[in-house]
């Protein structure tokens, strides 16, 4: 049965048309991307490298302008930055003159300008005890690894409670125990906030854990969303017991063979401008009359 949608609007975000041409460059880096998102949904986009991925990121987050096309957020075109959208970067971003604390509450007061200090101290606590950094509040950035400074960033983010959360790889320089933890608890915080999500990733399994939908980029020039693909895995999949679902695996083999394979012949606008949704969790089992391996040996 596929996943329930969580959102209350299916046109919550919508990217139409959206190309990027670099001036002094023939061909443009993606053209003709059309995507909606649904409130509360988590997206995930994987690519390879130079396909245009972080371009879309920044042109959803205002930071940068598409050549041609639009976004819209709640019916309204993004034409510049807004803290109803926060973005994690790789690099962090922190001040680092600046404690946890002062931080985040730099972020908060942005937000709501209006706010009393112990009222701005109270969302600055409880977005850091979200993300398990209460023992170190008062620290600075130079005092904590790299997966704590990553989990600031992501408290940071939170505390504007931004309708829509940007995140570029946010996990990419982390070790995979760490990265580990913070997926477990960005998938937490997203179930108990109901967050809409937009991130891009290169981690396969990174994209099955943590997405409802995984958007698929063939290769630039002319890159594309090429191919939806549903996550048809239970929501309440936890990364610990993934790898025994069989849906898993085809969902896996799918998006690995649109990396290997597909993205490539896609590239130079190849690829569909509407792109096809598909299931491949729910493909059917291979015909039993194929030997097993296992026989063969
Ligand atoms: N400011 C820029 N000027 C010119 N070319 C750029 C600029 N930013 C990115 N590019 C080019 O656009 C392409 C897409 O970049 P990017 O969006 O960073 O891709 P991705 O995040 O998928 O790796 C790359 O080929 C990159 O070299
Ligand atoms: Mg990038």
């Amino acid at each position: 049965m596929p996943t329930e949608m969580p959102g209350d609007r299916a046109d919550f975000l919508k990217i139409e048309g959206l190309g990027k041409t670099y001036p002094g460059s023939a061909e443009p880096v993606f053209d003709s991307v059309n995507v909606d998102l649904a409130q509360g949904e988590f997206v995930c986009i994987i690519g390879h490298s130079g396909c245009g991925k972080t371009t879309i990121l920044n042109v959803l987050a205002g930071l940068e302008k598409a050549s041609v096309g639009h976004v819209f957020m709640d019916g309204r075109e993004v034409t510049g930055p807004g803290l109803e959208r926060g973005v994690v970067f790789q690099g962090h971003a922190l001040m680092p003159w600046l404690s946890v604390r002062s931080n985040i509450a730099f972020a908060v007061r942005s937000r709501w300008p209006e706010w009393s200090a112990a009222q701005v101290q109270q969302q600055v606590e409880r977005f850091v005890d979200m993300v398990g950094l209460a023992g170190a509040i008062d620290k600075k950035p130079s005092a904590l690894s790299g997966g704590m400074k990553q989990r600031v960033g992501i408290a940071r983010a939170f505390a504007i409670q931004p309708r829509m959360l940007l995140l570029d790889e946010p996990f990419g320089a982390l070790d995979a125990l760490t990265r580990g933890t913070i997926q477990d608890e960005l998938l937490r915080i997203c179930a108990q906030t109901r967050q809409t999500v937009f991130m891009i990733t290169h981690d396969v399994d990174e994209a099955i854990l943590l997405a409802d939908r995984i958007l698929l980029m063939s290769n630039g020039p002319q890159a594309r969303v090429a191919e939806i693909v549903r996550n048809t895995l239970p929501r309440s999949r936890q990364r610990a017991t993934l790898h025994h679902d069989p849906q898993y695996y085809r969902i896996r083999n799918h998006l690995v063979d649109f990396l290997v394979e597909r993205s490539k012949a896609l590239s130079h606008g190849r690829a569909p401008t509407h792109p096809p949704e598909v299931s491949p969790g729910l493909d059917p089992e291979p015909p039993t009359n194929v030997t097993p391996l296992r026989r063969i040996a």
